[in-house]
């Protein structure tokens, strides 16, 4: 985040923090009246990461005691000053404010607009006034630009749930579902991507091994843990995310070790082997099975089932195999099981593996 500074109407310094590249389609982001800008914190960073220019202002000093013209007027000045045309989100009595700015203001002030009545994790939100909530009632049916609305009861904005061009949804937190952030955050990008998307995807092109790497790693996986028995009763297990279903009938997966992992002699003997997905709250175990030089059994707690190979408690799901077959996959090794007993927990996320990254589960 980078400070950076507005002009209000009457000259005043508007101070605000900024986020992502200032090429990226700019999202301006609202807190309530005599809220901080900080509520909109995590959900700027989300925005950021996808790729957003996001900018969360602060209005003036008690802006509460304002009157709505004045705020009006601030957000007018802070749009102009803008060099293209934002998406505002916006929430509680601010909302209302950007109703008005951008019904009052001429529709091409912006190219969107979110009313949010709570962010989650972002406290109670102020009520608008009777006088501002009719004249936003009155703007909105002005406003042009794709507006999003996300209320959990029907008291949050209702002349914005009559317009045409409204696109109504639930994902705001609601008193019973206080933390919806992932859902949230999803909510308001979805949204962007197809109402404000950006000009020109940008690719990255090459043959290099870098290049190649990082192309795979847009395609998002899970993430397990392979596990087998050596001869001599020791077990092995290595992260792995190289993993992917093959066939029901017969049921088949596939995963793939490297034929330098230090696993390989006995993965390579094996008749039979594990593959553990993880759940979200397993990063530490994956960290586990891929680093170097630690006993990954010490503190992992395992049964064994009817082929001996550890099942890890807890996983997300356990796939026990017998190796079907194994074919040459160049540095690597396509290890084929053929399922023999399988495990899984309904009510679980996973844990995911997006670009070099951990990630977890948000919904479209
Ligand atoms: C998220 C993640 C996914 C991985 N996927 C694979 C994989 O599919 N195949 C592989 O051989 N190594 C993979 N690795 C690397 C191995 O886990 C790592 O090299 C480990 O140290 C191998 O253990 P070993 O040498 O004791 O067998 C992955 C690591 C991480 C963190």
């Amino acid at each position: 985040m980078a400070a950076r500074q507005f002009t209000g109407f009457d000259g005043s310094p508007l101070l605000a923090q900024e986020s992502g590249s200032r090429h990226a389609p700019t999202v301006l982001l609202l807190p309530d009246l005599g809220a901080s800008g900080e509520a909109w914190a995590s959900v700027a960073a989300a925005l950021s990461d996808a790729g957003r220019n996001s900018i969360v202002l602060e209005w003036r000093r008690g802006a509460d005691t304002f009157g709505t013209d004045a705020l009006v007027s601030d957000l007018h000045a802070v749009l102009h000053q803008l060099s293209s045309r934002p998406v505002i989100i916006a929430n509680g009595s601010a909302a209302y404010i950007a109703a008005v700015a951008l019904g009052e203001g001429g529709p091409d002030l912006a190219s969107g607009l979110a009313l949010v009545e709570t962010i989650p994790g972002g406290g109670s939100t102020s009520a608008a006034s009777a006088d501002l909530a009719e004249r936003a009632a009155a703007a909105i049916a002005e406003t042009g630009c794709p507006i999003l609305l996300l209320a959990h009861g029907e008291d949050f904005f209702p002349a914005a749930r009559e317009t045409q061009h409204i696109e109504c949804s639930a994902a705001a937190p609601s008193p019973e579902v206080p933390d919806r952030r992932d859902a949230f955050h999803a909510c308001l990008i979805d949204f962007l991507e197809r109402r404000a998307p950006r000009t020109a995807t940008e690719y990255v092109a090459g043959s290099d091994p870098r290049t190649l790497r990082d192309a795979l790693g847009t395609f998002a996986t899970g993430v397990t843990i392979v596990t087998a028995t050596a001869p001599d009763g020791r077990h092995i297990g290595l992260t792995a995310n190289s993993f992917t279903s093959v066939s029901l009938e017969p049921p088949l997966l596939l995963v793939c070790p490297a034929r330098s992992a230090g696993s390989m002699p006995v993965l390579e003997k094996a008749e039979f082997f594990a593959v553990n997905v993880l759940h979200i709250g397993q990063q530490g175990v994956s960290n586990l099975f891929a680093a170097k030089g630690e006993d990954r059994f010490a503190e992992t707690e395992f049964e064994l089932w009817d082929r001996g190979v550890p099942i890890l408690a807890n996983a997300l799901a356990s796939f026990e195999c017998r190796k079907y077959a194994e074919y040459d996959g160049g540095d690597h090794v396509i290890l084929v099981g053929e399922v023999e007993r399988v495990r899984y927990a309904p009510q679980r996320d996973p844990l995911l593996y997006f670009r070099g990254k951990y990630r977890r589960l948000h919904f479209a």
